[in-house]
């Protein structure tokens, strides 16, 4: 079992997000919208706008670089959201992928019978469910989470079909495929990216907990043996990766599972756990499911999935690094979130890692009328936009228009004034430390791309 590694154990967050700041900011700068809004909103379901959009596929560009670009033994994969429904009887998913619910005859509410203590009573919401004599909860029953469709014009239950609730099995069932087309051979990886679909009894939090939410999960295959050694090489390996994009030490830690918790396919599971405001919570989960996906899948589908070497045959075991693309945006949203002052304004500022910002540089012509200095601010624009994600923005008062690109988390802004004119320099102004030095408008590019490239430091 592990021991957790945070330096130093917070109890509670410590910083100015709290989920619904991060949501309200997320809202007015076009990051995430509550969905079907003009209906009266779905709950618990968001629609990404720009930045968010952008956001999120830095995260997940960060995710597949890690595991694909910058390795040799991981390989990609994009499965079918709705799969063969023998897949998830074989996965155990039909039998036991469910959620223990209560329903409270008084108030109508379903509740979680395990999340009793942190849910609100219906009538009371000062108040759990149970606590109050008005109360009538049901027995727990089991809840099965997938969402059921039908393929096809008949709708029986023959045609009874579920969208994905995890990517990982698609990656199972494919291991013949990518072992039969591929180089590859124990130890390697088969990745996916891609959306999943619970119906949870109780979402929220945002992006904490959805309905409908895009994974990356990466099965990694080993021989037996290496088994656990491998576990523990990616429970260091995917707590370095959130750091490196910039969440604080402070804000992860490695909580390993209990033998009660453990789900019917681990021999061994730790969650990497960040400090959200409503305290500490699941980011990923680290798993070793040995041979259970392979055999299971090998004995309900009668096609043999084993690794065949020159002188050796065995079901590969697994290890699987399983994130959420739309928690960890939300974790490094709210590790990010941050308000200070600048120019004796209060301002709010999201500190993003400079690969995860959706714009890495804002291009602003001090005044935005001055046909001179517009000229050469668009000719740096159109210079930087071909190797970067940049904006151009020559509206209201430059103090405006840095304040809306520290809400969206622009590291570098790149002010053309007059003095630009006379000696071909411009204004570097830096989000963080708010320092603006004077560089060759001929340098910025570079001096960018160098700066992108440098490890980047949050705050302690
Ligand atoms: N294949 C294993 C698996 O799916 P999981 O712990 O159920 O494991 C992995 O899910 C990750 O997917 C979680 O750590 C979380 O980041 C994300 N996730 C799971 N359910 C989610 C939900 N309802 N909303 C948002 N993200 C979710």
């Amino acid at each position: 079992m592990f021991q957790r590694m945070a330096t130093t154990e917070l109890e509670r967050y410590e910083g100015a997000a709290t989920i619904e700041k991060v949501a309200a900011l997320s809202r007015r700068r076009a990051f995430v919208f509550p969905s079907s809004d003009i209906y009266g909103g779905l709950g618990s379901t968001y629609d990404y706008g720009h930045y968010g959009v952008l956001l999120k596929q830095n995260v997940k560009g960060a995710w597949q670089r890690a595991m694909v670009q910058e390795r040799e033994d991981i390989v990609l994969l994009d499965s079918a959201i709705i799969l063969h429904p023998e897949v998830w009887v074989a996965s155990g998913h039909v039998g036991g992928f469910s959620d223990p619910l209560v329903d409270c005859r008084t108030c109508k509410l379903r509740f979680r019978a395990d999340h009793l203590e942190t849910s609100q009573c219906g009538r009371k919401p000062s108040k759990h469910p149970g606590e109050t004599p008005d109360c009538d909860l049901t027995e727990a029953r089991a809840f099965n989470l997938m969402f059921e469709t039908h393929v096809g014009p008949v709708r029986d239950d023959a045609s009874v079909a579920y969208l994905r609730p995890e990517t990982a099995q698609g990656i199972f069932i494919n291991f013949k495929n990518v072992t039969s087309s591929m180089r590859v051979k124990p130890p390697f990886g088969i990745a996916q990216i891609g959306k999943s679909f619970r119906n949870e009894i109780t979402p929220g939090n945002f992006l904490f907990r959805t309905r409908e939410f895009e994974q990356m999960e990466m099965e990694f295959f080993v021989p037996p043996a290496d088994a656990e050694r491998w576990y523990r090489e990616w429970i260091e390996l995917r707590r370095q990766w959130y750091l490196d994009l910039g969440l604080r030490e402070s804000h992860l830690r490695v909580r390993a599972h209990e033998a009660s918790e453990l789900s019917h396919y681990s021999s061994g599971t730790s969650d990497l756990e960040y400090l959200f405001p409503i305290g500490w919570s699941e980011l990923e989960g680290i798993a070793n499911r040995g041979d259970f996906d392979l055999s299971a899948h090998a004995a309900a589908s009668g096609t043999k999935l084993e690794w065949i070497g020159q002188d050796e045959r065995y079901v590969p075991h697994v290890i699987e690094p399983a994130a959420g693309a739309d928690r960890a945006t939300l974790a490094f949203l709210v590790d990010a979130y941050d308000e200070d002052e600048a120019g004796g304004e209060r301002r709010v500022v999201l500190r993003l890692h400079p690969r995860l910002a959706p714009v890495k540089a804002a291009v602003l012509p001090l005044i935005g009328k001055d046909a001179a200095l517009t000229e050469r601010a668009r000719a740096l624009f159109e210079d930087l936009r071909r190797v970067m994600a940049v904006e151009y923005d020559d509206s209201a008062s430059i103090g405006k228009r840095y304040r809306r690109q520290d809400e969206i988390g622009t590291p570098w802004a790149l002010t053309i004034d007059h003095q630009t004119l006379e000696d071909g320099t411009i204004t570097l102004r830096d989000r963080d430390s708010l320092q603006q030095e004077r560089i060759a408008l001929e340098d910025a590019r570079a001096l960018l791309l160098e700066r992108l490239d440098a490890p980047w430091h949050p705050r302690a």
